[in-house]
């Protein structure tokens, strides 16, 4: 926790403690207590899908359990994260007032059940949860115990066509617009014959629309927004002093997560990494790096990790439990891009209902003598050891944007090439080259992060490039500044409206090149960069690009099909000095090795440096948090690194260690600098 409140532990270490489970089996509640004093557990998350035993009608209340659960967390010496109960709704609610289930877009009502499924615009539904959110906050505001808020559960943008969210969007719309006109040109509506004469028309489910399908998904995810304020803000009022916070996911559920983490005190999420799904893990962790590092960059500050699982899952395809090390190396990789606490789902395996399968600290064995437990408790200890990297930031001076609308248009574009557009996928492929490398950095929007605090600014696809953001970009170049952006970058406007007169759009003369046409590579050719004097494969899109300033870095070496014009030797990567700055174009998707040259020369040219001076091996990742150095081995194998001269402090080992550092197969060191 971050916010200097007295009495807060360190790095939290917890999990979600479903007690209202175990009601009827108190030598289970009792046996709780002491393992979680064993396993080092210091916060615990209560009540997140507890409604229906807390109001079994409406205005029913049962408060008993829920008091006995914090006094007895309490005397145990852990801290509790209160959630709020919206995520799953009871019966009682949805039989009252069906308006509270959603609706699909042919007007049926979803039946009662499930989870995550309320309509975010029923009046309903947001009065019940503002009068049992009230109610939780009086009762429990100024218990010693409370830490933070976790506001529902897993919103998501799954959209409801319901006649409320209907008429909210219209409302929206119109803000937005002010009038149908502007709105008709904004979707340009001369296609297809779709000009729309009344707001009553409009019904979002038409996917040749454009505009319309993106204010859609803009909307949805602002309604969910809208839903959080409301449902907060008895929170706010009540308990001013209690953080709040609500766990999200993966980036792609239909929330724009940067406009999200606006709007609460700590960002926390939860990471479910596929681990063993592979031979290697080397994939995995690169994109669990990238996830923490985006929700590290959300508000630049330290979040929490506040689900993973202590075992396998049971919703992938295939779950495997963890091998040993695994558990403690993940949970660490957190710590080291900033996360302030591992938290896991579950504390305890459910008896019953979907998730029963679900990996959880203590299983259905009912016991403490468990490899899984072992390694919680472990881990329980190393965090006691790591409490003085809860305000450490993580300093990074480069960052690749990351933009959730932008993301949207490019799924809802029907492009030539569609099959391997993968918009997340690419930013972490660029983002790879900075990870492997051990060089920080963040993950940012496109609209409001402030760029300057960066030395260089990767773009990867940035397909919809909103006027403003590229003024920034210009202004960023102008005065510095660099940038690299990728193929596929500037073709829309924020009204997913092309681009007129070449692309990137608006900003053909800062980058010194406008792009012809964008060919696709079929799985099939064979297509190459030479970027000094080594041979690259292009993959997927290729640009032809008609230079005006740019220089050529690197050229494909076959002509690109479809363009008699574009022969052999057509520029594929190019720079060009704007202003103070420097803008950088990679002309067609490449893989990781022509990844980390490029930006290895880009970073040594333009000085972002390497958190640390030694080569790190492939496998390895390397953070720092503030000076503490976290080396963390992803491989099956034992690595042994040479840092000749340099002697650093092992935290978790309390020794020396100098000129190599030894780490185990999927092990972990953590190291300062020591003089
Ligand atoms: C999500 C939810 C939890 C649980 C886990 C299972 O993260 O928030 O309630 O369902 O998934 O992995
Ligand atoms: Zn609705």
């Amino acid at each position: 926790m971050t916010d200097g409140k007295s009495g807060e532990p360190g790095l939290l270490h917890g999990a979600d403690y479903n007690y209202e489970q175990w009601l009827d089996f108190p030598e289970v509640l009792d046996q709780d207590l002491e393992y979680m004093r064993e396993a080092g557990i210091n916060a615990v998350s209560i009540g997140i899908f507890s409604w229906a035993m807390l109001e079994s009608d409406e205005g029913v209340y049962h408060f008993d359990w829920l008091d006995e659960c914090f006094e007895r967390l309490h005397k145990n010496g852990q801290k509790v994260i209160l959630a709020t109960p919206s995520g799953a709704k009871p019966a009682w609610l949805s039989e009252q007032y069906p308006e509270v289930c959603q609706m699909t877009a042919d007007g049926r009502r979803q039946p009662h059940g499930g989870r995550h499924n309320h309509c975010r615009t029923s009046k309903k539904y947001r009065e019940a949860c503002v009068r049992i959110n009230t109610r939780l906050a009086e009762r429990y505001g100024s218990h010693p115990a409370l830490l933070l808020w976790h506001v529902s559960n897993e919103y998501n943008g799954v959209p409801c066509y319901c006649p409320h969210c209907i008429a909210a969007f219209h409302e929206w719309l119109k803000k937005r617009y002010g009038s149908l006109e502007a709105l008709n040109a904004a979707w340009y509506t001369s296609f297809w014959s779709h000009c729309f004469t009344a707001w009553e028309q409009i019904f979002p489910n038409d996917a040749s629309i454009h505009g319309m399908i993106l204010d859609w998904q803009r909307f949805t995810s602002g309604q969910t927004i809208d839903f959080f304020l409301e449902e907060t803000a008895p929170l706010r009022r009540v308990t001013p002093d209690i953080p709040i916070t609500t766990n999200f996911q993966r980036p792609d559920v239909g929330l724009d997560y940067h406009e999200f983490a606006r709007q609460v005190d700590i960002v926390s999420w939860d990471n479910y990494p596929r681990w063993h799904r592979e031979a290697s893990d080397v994939d995995e962790a690169l994109q669990a790096a990238f996830f923490h590092d985006l929700h590290r960059s959300y508000k630049g500050k330290p979040f929490l990790m506040i689900e993973s699982s202590p075992g396998a899952t049971n919703w992938q395809e295939n779950s495997k439990a963890k091998k040993s090390g695994m558990h403690i190396l993940s949970s660490l990789q957190a710590i080291a891009h900033g996360s302030n606490s591992v938290q896991y789902f579950q504390w305890r395996q459910s008896r019953g209902g979907i998730e029963k399968f679900h990996g959880a600290v203590i299983s259905h064995l009912g016991t403490a003598d468990t490899g899984i437990f072992r390694e919680v408790a472990a881990l329980g200890s190393i965090l006691q050891k790591l409490n003085g990297v809860v305000a450490a930031p993580v300093d990074a001076k480069a960052a690749v944007i990351y933009d959730f609308q932008s993301g949207w248009a490019l799924d809802n574009a029907q492009l030539p090439g569609n099959v391997e557009k993968n918009y997340q996928k690419e930013c972490m492929a660029h983002y790879g080259a900075f990870w492997r490398a051990g060089i920080p950095c963040d993950v940012i929007g496109s609209l409001d992060a402030a760029f300057e605090k960066y030395a260089l600014i990767v773009l990867p696809m940035l397909y919809m490039l909103r006027e403003e953001t590229a003024a920034r970009l210009r202004r960023y170049i102008d005065t510095g500044g660099v940038v690299a952006a990728t193929y596929l970058t500037g073709i829309v406007n924020g009204n997913d409206l092309c681009y007129l007169g070449g692309t990137p759009g608006n900003l053909t003369d800062v980058f010194g090149l406008a792009v012809e046409s964008t060919d696709v590579i079929a799985a099939y050719e064979k297509r190459h960069i030479v970027m000094d004097g080594k041979t690259f494969q292009a993959l997927a899109y290729a640009d032809a690009l008609r230079l005006s300033g740019a220089s050529v870095l690197a050229e494909f070496t076959e002509s690109l099909t479809g363009f008699e014009n574009t022969p052999a030797n057509s520029p594929a990567i190019t720079a060009h000095q704007y202003g103070a700055g420097t803008a950088y174009y990679l002309a067609a998707r490449t893989g990781p090795d022509l990844l980390d040259a490029f930006y290895g020369g880009v970073c040594g040219k333009h000085g972002v440096k390497p958190c640390v001076p030694w080569e790190i091996p492939p496998g390895v990742s390397v953070q720092d948090r503030g000076g503490t150095l976290f080396v963390l081995n992803f491989t099956e194998y034992p690595v042994e690194i040479a840092c000749k001269g340099l002697k650093y402090r092992d935290i978790l080992n309390d020794a020396i260690i100098c000129d190599r550092i030894m780490l185990l197969s999927l092990g972990v060191i953590i190291i300062r600098r020591y003089n």
